[in-house]
């Protein structure tokens, strides 16, 4: 990857985080994930560029990098996954904070799973499908097996992946959802989580941890949830007609791995009740969001350093 440094670092100091489109150097906004914002600019457009949320201190940073690595060599190592190239950028901003942004090779936007999803038919469903499965079965056997010890957290959403779909029966996704490494040793996670929940308002805070955290981070490591949570943003990619065709898919292929005594068959009714509960969670995470920084920036007029997504449809 060629990334200009300097040009990195003129980017960030002519960033408006709360209103990018109102920066010096306008970035193109590639995706909204639910936590970070993807984005490329002009001088380096072959790239993708996220931009962390702020940490307080360098060593927190060398943590993050440690374990990111350490979450994606485990992830191509144990349940053979293709993850995406990326580096770490850290440097100093002209408000002297320490900011980290992680590059990637820009993926072309038709190859990600959410986008091949809205025209696919079901036998490319079915590719894209088994594909994944063959991978979190991987995952589930790791997590399953050394249940005391070390377990494995992963986003299956399609919007993770990029795909080419070129009529071979497998094709090795790429995943790419990195900036969120989920393992946890000894049942504990080891990712900072305070990191992120520093663009909740502060006094919700506890209201998020308490209330959410640990049920949304539970479902990360569990494939029967992963699994539920992948079929459910059908509904958000308005593939609802492909819901049944991928249930039968998955429980299928459970079936034949036999599987379904430790997994459990899947259920169009929990995939259902799943949306609205977490379309429930992030629409009032993101809300708290959007409502602290208006009080900092409208209100107490300070500075806001999160991009946060724009409105999300569900
Ligand atoms: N390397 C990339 N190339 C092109 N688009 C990307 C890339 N990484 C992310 N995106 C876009 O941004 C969205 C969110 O990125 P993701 O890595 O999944 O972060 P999040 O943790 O916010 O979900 C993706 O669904 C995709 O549309
Ligand atoms: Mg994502």
């Amino acid at each position: 990857m060629n990334v200009d440094v300097k040009a990195l670092g003129e980017f960030e100091d002519s960033l408006n985080p709360a209103f990018p489109e109102k920066s010096g150097i306008v970035p193109e906004i590639l995706g909204y994930g639910e936590i970070s914002t993807t984005f490329s600019m002009a001088s380096m457009s072959d790239i993708a560029f996220k931009r962390m949320p702020p940490f307080e201190n360098s060593e927190q940073i060398t943590a993050y990098k440690k374990a990111v690595r350490k979450y994606c060599s485990m992830l191509t190592d144990i349940c053979d996954i293709q993850v995406s190239d990326y580096a770490f950028y850290d440097f100093f901003n002209c408000h002297e904070e320490h900011i980290l942004y992680v590059a990637q090779p820009r993926l072309s936007q038709e190859s990600i799973g959410h986008n091949v999803l809205k025209t696919c038919t079901r036998h490319e469903l079915e590719t894209m499908v088994i594909a994944m499965m063959k991978r979190f079965i991987l995952l589930f056997k790791f997590n399953y097996e050394n249940r005391q010890n070390e377990s494995i957290g992963l986003d299956g959403q399609l919007s993770n992946w990029s795909f080419h779909l070129s009529g071979k029966n497998d094709t090795d996704p790429v995943y790419f959802d990195i900036t969120t490494p989920l393992f946890r040793i000894k049942g504990k996670e080891q990712l900072d989580t305070g990191i992120f929940l520093k663009s909740c308002p502060s006094f919700l805070t506890w209201l998020v941890r308490w209330q959410f955290l640990d049920e949304v981070l539970d479902r990360y490591h569990d494939v029967h949830m992963i699994l539920i949570d992948m079929v459910a943003n059908f509904h958000k990619e308005c593939r609802e007609d492909l819901i049944d065709s991928a249930l039968s898919i998955i429980n299928a292929y459970l079936e034949k791995e036999n599987l379904l005594t430790k997994i459990h068959i899947l259920k169009k009714s929990e995939v259902d009740n799943y949306y609205k509960n977490d379309a429930f969670i992030w629409s009032l995470f993101l809300s708290l969001r959007r409502f602290d920084r208006f009080m900092k920036t409208k209100i107490f007029r300070q500075r806001y350093n999160f991009i946060l997504p724009g409105k999300i449809s569900r």
